[in-house]
């Protein structure tokens, strides 16, 4: 029997924290009450923020009914734009385009380069949780062939020691960041 009362926010209440919910609802202010689906988008991206940076069936459900679209709306989004993640991923997720400018300009070496440099295959992530690497589709930075993205940082015009060099660094600033925590604590 259908429960007309069940309240269909109360999903995503019960996965997000109040400030995400928040957030959420200032968005969904942006637009008529009748344009529904502009927000997905908007609401998907803080979802996965408070989620461990990837978004499960759960989740994408639950902003379905906060926002009263269907499921499949939400699906459509959160598969077709790279940004959103559908499995776990490590902190650091390393987008490669591998579209027509940076293949031609050896997207492929660049991949084969992460891979035996961090030991791991497109779509895996590293022991230590810290990298994933992803290939995705043209950036709109083909000027810049071949590029990749990490954590929303472009890096164009890769070559074999740039890479080496972003991952150095992205490396040295994690240490960073959890030795400044660990003094916090
Ligand atoms: S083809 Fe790679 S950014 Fe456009």
């Amino acid at each position: 029997m259908t429960d007309f009362n069940y309240d269909k926010s109360l999903h995503l209440k019960k996965l997000l924290p109040k400030d995400a919910i928040d957030k959420i609802d200032n968005w969904i202010g942006k637009y008529p009450a009748d344009r529904k689906r502009p927000p997905i988008i908007a609401a998907l991206t803080i979802a996965q923020e408070h989620n461990g940076n990837y978004l499960t069936e759960d989740l994408m459900q639950a902003v379905a009914e906060y926002l009263d679209v269907p499921h499949i709306a939400v699906y459509e989004v959160a598969t077709f734009y790279s940004m959103f993640h559908l499995n776990e991923v490590g902190e650091f997720v390393i987008s490669v385009c591998n579209n027509i400018s940076c293949s031609m300009r050896g997207a492929n070496k660049v991949i084969e380069h992460l891979q035996n440099r961090l030991n791991i295959k497109v779509g895996e992530t590293t022991g230590d949780g810290l990298f994933t690497i992803k290939t995705v589709e043209c950036m709109a930075a083909c000027g810049g062939a071949p590029m990749l993205e990490v954590n929303k940082v472009y890096y164009e015009n890769l070559t074999e020691e740039k890479i080496d060099q972003i991952i150095s660094d992205v490396t040295m600033l994690r240490s960073k960041k959890s030795k400044s925590t660990e003094v916090k604590k």
